[in-house]
């Protein structure tokens, strides 16, 4: 057996499975579920066409794992309508399988575990795969906190320079699971900035892109480094999926773009992984790349039900409306201090599930910045989302 498997840390899910097997939640409510974060918002109907109408051409030949030119020319279209980026499709745009396998293998392609010491450094509180990805490609995983006193931002300032010295991946996640924070220029200039000196690459996840609560859309890493003069986007890729933009997790369809440099050996690892995307979900996803209105409508109805629920909840505990994404990233009233105790208490009494922040973080230098904090996930129906607030609202009122 690989001995790395065993470096693998429980999902977040199978830690709360174990917290909840010994509570019994109040049968006079109906359950709610605000734990994990999967899209349910319906998948638009001209998607389910495009992909049936190719099921009569679309199984019978091994697709190439670059993808069909016309998909990449899809993705890159979508890029410069909705960065004002350029990007050649041909050198600097991979489909992949969503953005969770690309993140996995992007690690297997960019770390050198023949070098001593290699780091791979990922925000806290963050999406585990990008620490299974750091722990299975040989690299020890650098965890940095991110400070709620600045929107939660990733305190980069705070990594030693003997680490920066050993990094040779940055995970960085805008808008952020479970923050919803968006990282601002100036972050990304200082981040490019030590790419530069220490030579890593930055890995920039933005698949929440999409779903925002601000009138600017968020910032995407390559339009940033496009605004700060690096058109070749030297070291830097973007991962992206229609997962959470067109409501198709199943679909599994994303596609990554940048730094040609790092794009050919990407396709090289992937042509080995075996990771080529099926011609049928591929003809849906260039309709759903080339179509904007669903997308529109999607995040509409996110911001109706973010505008219903946030207040409701800001009444009662430490939390505000996110700048972008589907989740609320609350702190928990002072009476209950630890997150997995508030989780089991809120399903006891009022039948609904949150996840314990500190399931999404790591301890280091002795905080684990997800502790005192949970996170819902707004992806059920508004109706839904606003009673499972009101449950929450009651249940602090009247346990405090
Ligand atoms: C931060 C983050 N990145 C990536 C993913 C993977 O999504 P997909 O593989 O569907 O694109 C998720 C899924 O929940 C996520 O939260």
């Amino acid at each position: 057996m690989n001995p790395l498997l065993s470096k693998l840390q429980p999902y977040p899910f199978e830690r709360l499975r174990l917290l909840f097997a010994g509570v019994t939640p109040n049968a006079a409510y109906r359950p709610i579920s605000l734990g994990i974060g999967e899209p349910r918002h319906a998948t638009p109907d001209f998607i389910k066409q495009a992909l049936a109408a190719s099921l009569d051409t679309g199984l019978a030949g091994y697709p190439p794992t670059a993808g069909d030119p016309q998909l990449r020319e899809a993705c890159a279209g979508w890029l410069s309508r909705r960065y004002g980026v350029t990007v050649d499709p041909a050198t600097q745009v991979l489909p992949v399988l969503g953005s969770r396998e690309a993140l996995f293998a992007m690690a297997q392609t960019v770390v050198d575990a023949s070098r001593p010491g290699a780091v791979v450094v990922c925000p806290n509180p963050f999406y585990q795969i990008y620490e299974g990805a750091a722990l299975l490609a040989g690299a020890t995983p650098h965890y940095v906190a991110s400070d709620p006193a600045r929107n939660f931002a990733p305190r980069w300032d705070q990594v030693p320079e003997e680490v920066w010295a050993r990094t040779q991946l940055v995970f960085v996640c805008s808008p952020g699971n479970p923050t919803g924070a968006v990282m601002p220029l100036e972050e990304w200039k200082a981040l490019f900035e030590l790419s530069d000196r220490y030579g890593f690459v930055i890995a920039s996840d933005e698949c929440y892109s999409e779903i925002y609560f601000r009138e600017e859309a968020p910032l995407g890493g390559l339009e940033a480094a496009q605004k700060l003069g690096r058109r070749d986007f030297k070291n830097l890729i973007l991962l992206t999926s229609l997962s959470k933009r067109s409501n198709v997790p199943g679909m599994r369809s994303g596609f990554v773009a940048g730094d040609a440099a790092l794009i050919k050996p990407f396709l090289l690892y992937r042509t080995y992984h075996g990771s080529a995307m099926s011609p049928v979900v591929q003809t849906a996803s260039i309709a759903a790349w080339n179509d904007e209105a669903h997308v529109v409508e999607n995040r509409r109805l996110y911001q109706e039900k973010f505008a219903l629920a946030t207040p409701i909840l800001e009444k009662v505990m430490d939390v505000r409306l996110p700048d972008a994404g589907f989740y609320l990233w609350a702190g928990v009233p002072p009476a209950w201090e630890d997150d997995a105790r508030f989780a089991s208490e809120l399903l006891a009494q009022y039948n609904v599930t949150v996840l314990p922040g500190s399931y999404l973080a790591r301890e280091a230098d002795g905080i684990n910045p997800g502790r005192g904090r949970v996170r819902m996930a707004l992806v059920a129906e508004t109706a839904e989302c606003v009673e499972a607030a009101e449950r929450i609202a009651k249940f602090i009122t009247s346990n405090t």
